[in-house]
């Protein structure tokens, strides 16, 4: 078979086992943790569905080795703890039955232990420790670890790597970047002991030795150790590449594969899990760089998504594995997809950060374009419907796609009527912000999927009850979406007005000035966008906050592109549009001209009620999703698209 991507199907040997492609899974931590560290079962179902499509290598995440030290909420490996083994071989034996390398993270967070921790957990007097002492920004103290607390979790490294081999794991991840305890020792920003484990670069690097040494004791030769390492810092208070390079040719005499990954999840976050702002592949320079310099195989990673890059990374020498995060929670199929040549069937990351933002707020797991994720363990096949039905979709945004193409699967025959003349719903807006390109691919990816699955497309159809009575099908889903809201401020309804869904189609025609009406999401995306192209933008928002519609991860990085090119005026209510700007009442309830030639309402969205309530009694099964039914997010059509498509 000739590969479309041959160097990613490329099976690589590292140490004595042999990996199928050249196509990892990174680390993916932080739910479904039993109380007592084990591994739950949703999340072995989760491992076991990377593993399934196609990945060569299944990290499973965050075995913190040293408790005593370390009361981070993550797995613990430790016989003393009924299942902890048991659940751990489980995972082990539910990766590698489907081809794939199982793999372990083993690490320690140092002074961010128990970062995430409530205040009442905090009071329970969890100590943090680290190389050295000092007052986390949060205003927690760390004390710096003895030379016996040293030896002792060096140990403790050594003994849970035995038993990840011993539970059927057959590689250990050293997470040696990211700022965790490991990273804390390299850095010059966290490391000011006098000792041997401070001061020159080989005494920083004394305690990842150490670790080193001690795993490799308790797996054995030929068993491959891989460390995690940031390339840099990123940051100038901390390590560069130079120093990144050296770092990793004094721990190169111990390891099996070098996988260099950038920053720190603290001071970096958007550089470290790169946001949709940066490029795909931003930090792949930091592997390519360091390469150079090491003999042993190199991973790279971060915001990859695109097989035809990552196919040009392994064929050009950068790296020899490519592994991906959020792109696999996206499309755990990608590396079948690659190695089967449908790529363009890839339900690519979009970098939205719900996944993380999620797993922040309530330690689930959930992805915007991929209902699965998270409820692996309630099946994620896709059955065949035991009696076959007619099913109408009306409305082709993101919600009506995916319940078209999950009920194609199960062998209805779907018809998907679009009253445009293109799907994609609010997603087609995308396609002029950059940025969010992804997002606007996306609705393209859907439709061919669907296509692909059996479903007819009826571009410019409006679903009226008359044709739904036509059509007569066994079951309606009422995808209709949401309208812009056009509030009755004088002059809105003026020619130098753009709404929001709108600004796709007019984007040449926004002046060199212009105001932004409206601070949430939509309204900052779109006034970034203006500001990128050098126009002078200003962004007017009644409240006293930007974007409390963004998710906790993505609103601080869209908030720090907004500080670098958009005029913000809070607290300010707009009164009057006018050709020069739009005057507003500010917070002092004094009356403001904010001045620009061209005006973009982005007031909010509301659910289209009128075409809802007229098709709710037209046929036998009616079912309202994603924005018809609530306004609300990409991640609700597409969760309630998904299961319309099943309950048909
Ligand atoms: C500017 C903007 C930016 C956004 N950014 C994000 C983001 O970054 N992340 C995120 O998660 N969410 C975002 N959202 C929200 C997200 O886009 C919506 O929640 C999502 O698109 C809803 O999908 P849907 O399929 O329910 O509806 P829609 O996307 O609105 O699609 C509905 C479709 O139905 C069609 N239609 C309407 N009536 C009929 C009819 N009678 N017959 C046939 N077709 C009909 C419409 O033409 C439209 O194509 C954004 C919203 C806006 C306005
Ligand atoms: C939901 C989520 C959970 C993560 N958990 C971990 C983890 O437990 N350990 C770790 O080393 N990295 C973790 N990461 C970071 C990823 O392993 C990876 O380094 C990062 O996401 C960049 O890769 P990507 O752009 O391909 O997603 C996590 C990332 C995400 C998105
Ligand atoms: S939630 Fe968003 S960032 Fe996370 S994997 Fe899914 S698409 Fe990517």
């Amino acid at each position: 078979m000739i590969r479309r991507y041959p160097n990613l199907c490329i099976p690589i040997t590292i140490g004595r086992v042999t990996f199928r492609n050249r196509m990892f899974s990174t680390p993916l931590g932080g739910t479904d943790i039993m109380n007592d560290g084990c591994i739950g079962p949703k999340s072995t179902a989760f491992y076991e569905l990377r593993a399934k499509g196609g990945a060569a290598a299944v990290t499973v995440s965050e075995c913190m080795v040293h408790p005593a030290t370390d009361g981070s909420h993550a797995y613990h490996l430790d016989e003393s703890i009924l299942n902890s083994l048991a659940c751990a071989t489980y995972t082990a034996d539910a990766i590698r039955r489907h081809g794939a390398i199982p793999s372990m993270e083993l690490s320690h967070s140092g002074m961010y232990a128990g970062t995430y921790m409530t205040d009442k957990t905090k009071q329970k007097g969890l100590n943090q420790w680290s190389a050295s002492a000092c007052t986390r920004a949060d205003g927690v103290e760390v004390k710096a670890l003895t030379k016996d607390m040293i030896r002792d979790i060096v140990a403790a490294y050594g003994h849970v790597a035995g038993l990840c081999k011993r539970a059927g794991f057959e590689m250990i991840m050293i997470h040696g970047g990211h700022g965790w305890l490991i990273n804390q020792f390299f850095s010059p920003m966290f490391n000011h002991r006098e000792d041997e484990y401070g001061g020159s670069l080989e005494n920083r690097c004394r305690f990842a030795v150490e670790v080193l040494k001690a795993v490799r004791a308790a797996v054995g030769p030929g068993f491959p150790i891989e460390f995690r390492l940031s390339g840099s810092e990123c940051v100038p208070e901390g390590y560069d590449l130079d120093e990144g390079i050296r770092i990793a040719r004094q721990i190169e005499p111990y390891i099996d594969l070098l996988h260099v990954t950038a920053g720190t999840y603290q001071k970096t976050f958007g550089i470290t899990h790169p946001s949709m702002f940066e490029e795909h592949g931003r930090n792949v320079y930091l592997a390519a760089e360091i390469k150079k310099h090491v003999k042993v195989p190199v991973a790279t990673l971060g915001g990859l998504n695109d097989p035809a890059q990552m196919e040009e990374i392994i064929a050009s020498g950068k790296a020899d594995v490519v592994y991906m995060g959020r792109a696999l929670l996206a499309d755990p199929f990608l590396p079948r997809k690659v190695t089967e040549n449908r790529d363009e069937e890839i339900v690519r990351c979009l970098r939205c950060f719900t996944c993380m933002a999620e797993r922040a707020a309530t330690a689930t797991r959930r992805c915007t374009v991929n209902p699965l994720i998270g409820r692996e363990m309630e099946g994620s096949e896709v059955v065949p419907a035991p009696v076959k039905k007619k099913v109408l979709v009306a409305g082709g945004g993101p919600g009506g796609l995916y319940a078209a193409w999950t009920a194609a699967r199960r062998g209805h025959r779907v018809i998907l009527c679009e009253k445009e003349g293109e799907v994609g719903g609010i997603l087609r807006g995308e396609q002029a912000l950059p940025f969010k390109y992804d997002m606007y691919r996306l609705a393209g990816t859907y439709r061919l999927l669907a296509e692909r699955a059996g479903v007819e497309i009826r571009l410019n159809t409006e679903v009226t009850p008359e044709y739904v009575e036509k059509e007569a099908p066994d079951a309606l889903i009422v995808a209709v979406g949401s309208e812009p809201l056009v509030p009755p401020i004088p002059g809105l309804d003026g020619e130098n007005v753009i709404i929001v869904n709108d600004y796709y189609k007019h984007v040449d025609a926004v002046a060199d000035d212009a105001v932004v009406l409206g601070g949430g999401l939509a309204g900052c995306e779109i006034a970034l966008h203006l500001g990128m192209q050098g126009k002078k933008v200003r962004l007017v928002e009644m409240r006293d906050r930007l974007a409390p519609d963004a998710n906790v991860r993505h609103r601080p990085l869209l908030l720090k592109e907004i500080d670098k090119y958009v005029t913000v005026h809070l607290n300010h209510t707009a009164l009057e549009v006018r050709p020069d700007g739009v005057l507003c009442r500010n917070g002092e309830g004094d009356n403001a001209l904010i001045p620009g030639s061209t005006v973009i309402c982005a007031l909010g969205q509301r659910s289209r009620n009128d075409a809802v309530n007229a098709l709710m009694d037209v046929a036998p099964f009616v079912r309202v999703i994603g924005d018809a039914s609530r306004v609300g997010t990409i991640t609700n059509a597409v969760y309630w698209g998904y299961h319309a498509g099943m309950d048909v």
